[in-house]
């Protein structure tokens, strides 16, 4: 089967190490089992891992050119159906076993993940599974080159601190998008901080983690106002942010 896709799927599929951490975590379930979501199924990968383990699949794209191709690549597949629509503005009839929603980024700030999941875990039977299943987010200080925030695209810095353990997020809970915390930084050298560097580690099962990759959360840098650091100084930077509504929400100050 040639797989039909957009260029930015296309980038989302190409990342191995991403889609096996899906593919193995998505194998754990047993044959027969009723009934999955996949929300923003893209142009269908999930889905098609998914179709020999559910008896019905519904998949939910919102990007018409995606919907397309994920409705041309399963089409051969009786059990999943292919929607058109914003997960946002859906109403399931019946519950699922699972669901499985990536439309994740670093630290969830930049997509929807968390509003599409505080939607759809209703129409989650209580037994149900989400995957991934989880998240943490690691802080740590740095001295780096650019001064906006940025994605660790071969971005240099310097790694100045302790890493810090800041939030775990549960995705079967109720997430509050608004995330405000002081996090305390141990210096391991004397140099100029002027960033802090968010790393998402994702826990898609009880058995499959899923480290940064170049298309799955990789790192985000952002700047914070300068200042000197000597080793074993103890930093206070408030972190600020609204998950699922960018970057542009992003607010730092050192305390
Ligand atoms: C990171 S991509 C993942 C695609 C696919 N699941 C995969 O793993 O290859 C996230 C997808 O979610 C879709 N999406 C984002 N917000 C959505 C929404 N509110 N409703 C439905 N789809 C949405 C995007 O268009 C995109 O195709």
């Amino acid at each position: 089967m040639k797989f039909q896709t957009t260029h930015y799927h296309l980038d989302l599929l190409k990342d191995t190490e991403r889609v096996s951490a899906f593919f193995e975590a998505i194998n754990q379930y047993s044959l027969k089992t009723d009934l999955a979501y996949d929300l923003g199924c893209g142009s269908g990968l999930l889905s098609y891992f998914l179709s020999d383990k559910f008896m019905d699949i519904i998949s939910v794209e919102i990007d018409s050119k995606a919907h397309a191709c994920a409705l041309k690549n399963l089409e051969k597949f009786d059990n999943i159906k292919v929607i058109n629509d914003d997960v946002l503005k859906h109403d399931f009839d019946k519950k699922a076993d699972l669901i499985v929603c990536e439309m994740m980024d670093t630290a969830l700030i930049d997509e929807e993940e968390v509003q599409v999941l505080n939607h759809a875990r209703k129409f989650l039977k209580q037994d149900g599974q989400i995957i991934p299943k989880a998240i943490v987010n690691i802080a740590e200080l740095v001295n780096m080159q650019r001064d906006y925030i940025h994605w660790d695209e071969n971005a240099s810095y310097e790694i100045l601190s302790e890493p810090v353990n800041y939030a775990e997020i549960i995705f079967k809970d109720e997430i509050n998008p608004n995330f405000n915390k002081n996090l305390e930084f141990k210096v391991n050298r004397n140099q100029i901080a002027n960033g802090i560097k968010i790393t998402t580690v994702t826990i898609l099962n009880d058995n499959v983690v899923c480290g940064p990759t170049p298309m799955f959360n990789p790192p985000l840098l952002i700047p914070i106002d300068e200042i000197n650091v000597k080793c074993n100084d103890l930093i206070n930077v408030k972190l600020k942010y609204i998950m699922g509504q960018g970057i542009e929400t992003i607010e730092t100050k050192i305390l």
